[in-house]
């Protein structure tokens, strides 16, 4: 069966819960939760629940928060092949208010130290038909090097380009056979690689303009999230993956979401697994199925505990609703 490997960042989350945020000075009592997070590590969990074969490749400190991200791992069952750095293990601080107003605080230690042979261990028995899937959140010249690898062998190679990062270049992103932004990432890119200052929200934009946008900022598939209100689909003309149009817009899943935070690492996860497991699909239909997933997942708090299992959307959905469909 065709593999999902995931190359990207672990960030062990700690959210605290409070009646209204702190005042600058101000200590406030709350409510405490931890749990695994990082986009590479939830794109990895989403894909994983999904039923493909997945793997995760990411760097943690010799630390108690590495150990915990071990202990996660294995608690999922999920394969994961851990870098040592000398930095410490990714931790984030989120304070949420009683109105879902949030403070985020994110010290990414161990991602930015990513060793480049993070990219060999990714890359490494990757083939026709596997999917490589990559982010913005760790150093990025092994995330580089793992997507170049990706394609020499065969497999698709899938960029999403968050969290926004100054470093990213255009070669970069060229790379990609599938890109996955969400609006503010789209918006970030088009100005700073394209040059085109204050973008149209993709949300509101007309779509032959934004279209014409894609096709300058990658040669790939682009697929632009856009929350609640689905998806923007761009193709270059001689690759449309199954579809019968060069773009189209796909509507999101009627869900009643409580918590949307990892929404966008549950889709690339599950499109992830949708390539793979489901490659005679068209790509719309790939989109929809993770359009599902993630729907689903903003219906559970946490960002990778809140990732889909098929049962889990044959549940909410309908007996079809696991199945990407032709
Ligand atoms: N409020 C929502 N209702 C339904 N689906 C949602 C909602 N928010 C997110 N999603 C789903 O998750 C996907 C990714 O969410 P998005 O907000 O675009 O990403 P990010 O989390 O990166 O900002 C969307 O394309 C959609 O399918
Ligand atoms: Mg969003």
């Amino acid at each position: 069966m065709s593999r999902v490997v995931v190359l990207g960042s672990y960030v062990q989350d700690h959210c605290w819960t409070t009646a209204r945020l702190p005042a600058p000075g101000e200590s406030r009592i709350g409510e405490f939760s931890t749990g695994p997070g990082g986009k590479g590590f939830n794109q990895a969990v989403a894909a994983h629940r999904l039923g493909v074969s997945a793997a995760f490749v990411g760097a943690l400190g010799r630390d108690p928060l590495g150990e915990t991200a071990r202990s996660f791992a294995l608690a999922e069952q999920l394969r994961c092949v851990w870098l040592d750095t000398d930095r410490a293990t990714a931790a984030s601080s989120i304070v949420v208010d009683a109105d879902g107003g949030n403070q985020i605080v994110v010290a990414l230690g161990a991602n930015g130290a990513l060793p480049i042979e993070a990219a060999s261990a990714a890359a490494a028995d990757l083939g026709p038909g596997d999917v490589l899937v990559s982010q913005l959140e760790t150093a990025l010249a092994p995330v580089s090097e793992a997507l170049q690898a990706a394609r020499r062998a065969g497999a698709l190679a899938l960029l999403n380009p968050a969290p926004i990062n100054a470093e990213t270049s255009a070669e970069l992103i060229a790379l990609a056979d599938v890109l996955t932004p969400n609006e503010t990432e789209f918006m970030f890119l088009v100005e700073h690689l394209l040059g085109e200052s204050n973008p149209t929200n993709p949300i509101v934009a007309a779509d032959e303009p934004l279209h014409g946008l894609c096709r300058k900022l990658c040669p790939g598939t682009v697929a632009i999230t856009l929350g609640g209100d689905g998806v923007f689909v761009s193709h270059p003309e001689h690759q449309l993956r199954g579809d019968t149009r060069p773009h189209y817009r796909v509507p999101a899943a009627q869900v009643r979401p409580c918590d949307t935070t990892g929404a966008g690492d549950a889709f690339s996860g599950a499109l992830a697994a949708a390539l793979a497991s489901a490659p005679q699909a068209s790509f719309a239909a790939q989109v929809a199925f993770a359009c599902r997933a993630a729907g689903l997942s903003t219906e559970r708090p946490g960002t990778a505990p809140a990732m889909a299992t098929r049962e889990a959307l044959r549940e909410r959905f309908g007996e079809a609703a696991d199945r990407v469909e032709v």
